[in-house]
């Protein structure tokens, strides 16, 4: 329940990333040793990584945000299929089987639905270094004897595939060419931890990862980086309140294109180390966004930018070239008093005066964080449905909105 109108003030503090946390607890597999991982958010996600993990035999210990996993008694192969289906990301857990166990059962993973999301693409990298994959009923079976090096072009630089490929190519013998790679933060922070228990890769962040092969993988303890995507999800807020807010444990570059898109629509934006403070006073100007791979527009800030430039003061046109079915948060939004019109990838939004509070659904996390943005600016109260999506998501979301002001309680 959410009532509009109040103005946001205050400190926040970042929690570690998600996309960075699953795949990182995902690559623990790929060790025999005991590993360390501080600033683990304590978000439903991370649970269903943590009972995959259980499941093939794994000892996880949680403390607070420190989680220490040692996977010496792996002993499972097969992903249970109810929790492959919980989660899109589950699917990195065969890089690191196949890389650990040479042997992977899994069904096709589950997880938000905002696109028809096909790994092709992992797949084809795993054959490429030597794996053969058959599908039978619905499941598929990934196997090799060894794995070997390979020069791998993925067809589009996905994120997951980027992943599963430095994974599943660790422990492989001689040298592994990823190109055309995803270049987001998370990436780099994989290629971190992976490197600090004892893995050879470099090139994070550019177009091409090289991955020299090593034996085995030794003890170590790692520190997630901040989530740029909870950041920029507050930073909106702010902007959609009026309000005056400033977030503590951030790495401002990871959110350059949030911070450009803000200040167009006439935020005030400043950058520290590793804080941000957002200040808004005027009105919402209309601004055209286009998703991108990183370092673009990232398609996790999509729609709580449309939220925001539902009251802009002109016509803004959002374009998502990711995923083909991330707006269908629009109708929630429609029903609350936007003017928007979807024609294909395209969401031309017509601002309004001011929205009006209404019962709404959400059916995935960031479009859910996109109507709660909706109803902090909406006049009267919200009830907002389907808040499981967020706690997929989002650390302590209703408690870090309440210290700062916000008007929202857990019905
Ligand atoms: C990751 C993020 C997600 C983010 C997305 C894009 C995690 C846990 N999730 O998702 O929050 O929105 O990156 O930044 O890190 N594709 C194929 N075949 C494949 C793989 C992907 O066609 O084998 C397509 C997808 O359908 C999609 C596009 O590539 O249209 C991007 O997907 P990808 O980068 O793989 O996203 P995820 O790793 O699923």
């Amino acid at each position: 329940m959410i009532d509009g109108g109040n103005r946001l003030e205050g400190e926040v503090v970042i929690s570690g990333a998600k996309n960075s946390a699953l795949p990182i607890i995902a690559s623990t597999i790929l060790n025999s040793n005991q590993v360390e991982i501080t600033n683990c958010p304590d978000i439903h996600d991370v649970s269903i990584m943590f009972d995959i993990l259980e499941t093939l035999g794994c000892k996880v210990h949680k403390d607070k945000s420190s989680v220490r996993i040692d996977a010496s008694n792996l002993n499972g192969f097969e992903i249970p299929e109810n929790l492959m289906h919980e989660m899109r990301s589950s699917v990195i857990i065969v890089g690191a089987m196949l890389g650990r166990m040479k042997k992977c059962v899994f069904t096709y993973p589950g997880g938000c639905e905002i696109g028809a999301r096909p790994i092709n693409i992992h797949l084809e990298g795993f054959k490429q270094l030597g794996v053969s994959i058959v599908e039978t009923q619905g499941k598929i079976t990934c196997e090799c004897e060894k794995l070997f090096g390979a020069d791998i072009t993925l067809d589009f630089p996905s994120v997951g595939a980027t992943e599963n490929l430095m994974l599943a190519s660790c422990l492989a013998d001689g040298i592994t060419y990823i190109r055309n790679v995803a270049r987001e933060p998370e990436i780099k922070d994989l290629q971190d931890f992976l490197n600090e228990m004892g893995a050879k890769i470099v090139g994070a962040g550019s177009n091409t990862i090289v991955v020299n092969g090593v034996k085995e993988l030794h003890e170590a303890s790692h520190t997630v980086i901040p989530d740029r995507i909870e950041a920029g999800t507050y930073l909106c807020m702010a902007v959609a309140t009026r309000g005056n807010v400033l977030l503590k444990n951030v790495i401002p570059e990871h959110l350059a294109s949030t911070i450009h898109k803000l200040r167009q629509i006439g935020a005030k934006v400043e950058t520290k180390k590793d804080m941000i403070s957002i200040r808004m006073i005027n009105e919402i100007l209309p601004v055209n966004i286009k998703t991108m791979p990183y370092p673009g527009f990232p398609t996790d800030m999509q729609s709580q930018f449309a939220s925001l430039l539902t009251v802009s003061s002109g016509t803004s046109i959002i374009v998502e070239t990711i995923f083909e079915n991330r707006f269908k948060y629009v109708n929630e939004l429609i029903r609350m008093g936007a003017n928007i019109t979807i024609e294909g990838r395209s969401a031309i939004i017509q601002g309004v005066e001011k929205l009006n509070g209404a019962n709404v659904e959400m059916r995935d996390l960031r479009g859910g964080a996109g109507l709660v943005i909706a109803g902090l600016m909406a006049s009267g109260t919200s009830e907002i449905s389907g808040i499981s999506f967020l706690e997929r998501g989002y650390e302590n979301f209703i408690k870090k909105l309440q210290l700062i002001g916000a008007k929202i309680n857990k019905k």
